[in-house]
């Protein structure tokens, strides 16, 4: 059920669960510091105890006061990138009132949103919103209001529906624990690139973390995946004979196939345009998954080494069956 901010303030103030719109992806949001409301989106997810929630600000001030000393190039990636799609692991100020957000753990990741309706809800609230991305634990994430309310729809309070998530792809985690060094936890729109010239003046080490397990709690688990098994082939010659599937790929590698009408086709866009392919990719799995296939093929691409390039070969590699 799609809800006015006043009726989300109204629910969220009361201990409610909603989905929220961000520039990345929905989140399924609570207060932050309600332990039944957070309760209630492990419930309704289907997510793993152990696996914490990022707590979303309408500003570094508000995060701040939750907040234990924390290294200098803090304050100067948030004042160049926020608000905007990265999220900061950062050391709590104890005790605190997020612990139950962050399963007991004395540091919490905190995200302040590029989206307007958003953070015109953040500012009338007394406290941060947990939230998660808007999914079923294990699937990919929803990047519009009906992708939310066909996965969560009965269990949750209502949608803030706020259009389609402009990136399309989770926040890019930065582990901001360590004085002299950022690792990167989790790939998204912001990248390695962006945080060097940021931090061109100080002497700090920029890190693609490959082994994140021992840091974010949620990396051992399943991601980003459709119901609908996705197996990589390396070309079209590969695609069985049957015709019970469904055919993944940029628009460049199957335009060969466009002209057999028994195939059921899904087009990530065009390898020119790769912030595109990043907004589209979760509603393409959501489209698949419509389709009621018993299988998918993905016809194997390079995305390269640019940034967005890198988050979504990222997530495609999640996304495959093994
Ligand atoms: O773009 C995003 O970041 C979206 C939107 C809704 O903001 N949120 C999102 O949340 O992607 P989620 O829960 O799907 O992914 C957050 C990841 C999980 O793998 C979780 O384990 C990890 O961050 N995480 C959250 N809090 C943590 C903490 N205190 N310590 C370590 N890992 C944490
Ligand atoms: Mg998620």
């Amino acid at each position: 059920m799609k809800i006015s901010i006043e009726k989300a303030l109204a629910i969220l103030n009361q201990g409610g669960v909603i989905a929220i719109p961000t520039e990345t992806v929905y989140g399924l949001a609570a207060d932050a510091t309600n332990t039944k409301a957070i309760n209630r989106i492990y419930e309704i997810k289907n997510r793993p105890s152990d696996n914490p929630l990022i707590c979303h600000f309408h500003s570094f001030d508000q995060a701040k006061k939750h907040l234990n000393a924390y290294p200098n190039y803090v304050e100067l990636l948030v004042n160049q990138f926020t608000p905007g799609p990265v999220s900061f692991l950062l050391p709590l100020k104890l005790p605190s009132p997020l612990q139950v957000a962050t399963r007991g753990s004395s540091h919490v990741i905190i995200r302040i949103p590029l989206h307007k309706l958003l953070l015109k809800l953040l500012k009338k609230l007394s406290f941060p919103l947990a939230a998660p991305s808007a999914n079923t634990s294990g699937k990919y994430s929803a990047t519009n209001a009906e992708m939310v309310e066909t996965d969560l729809g009965g269990k949750i309070d209502g949608v803030l529906d706020g259009g389609s998530s402009a990136i399309g792809l989770e926040s890019t985690i930065l582990d901001c624990r360590k004085s002299d060094e950022i690792k990167i936890l989790r790939p998204g729109a912001i990248g390695k690139e962006d945080i060097e010239w940021c931090l061109r003046n100080e002497n700090i080490k920029v890190i693609e973390s490959l082994s994140i397990e021992q840091i974010i709690p949620g990396s051992k688990y399943k991601h980003y995946s459709p119901t609908t098994p996705i197996y990589q082939i390396q070309s079209i010659k590969e695609i069985p004979s049957n015709n019970d599937f469904a055919v993944i790929g940029i628009s460049e590698d199957l335009q060969n196939l466009s002209t057999n009408k028994n195939l059921q086709i899904i087009s990530l866009g065009s390898e020119n345009n790769m912030p595109e392919v990043a907004s589209l990719l979760y509603r393409k799995m959501f489209e698949l998954d419509a389709m009621k296939v018993t299988t998918a093929y993905f016809i194997k691409r390079d995305f390269g080494n640019s940034t967005i390039g890198k988050a979504i070969s990222n997530r495609i590699e999640h996304m495959l069956a093994r």
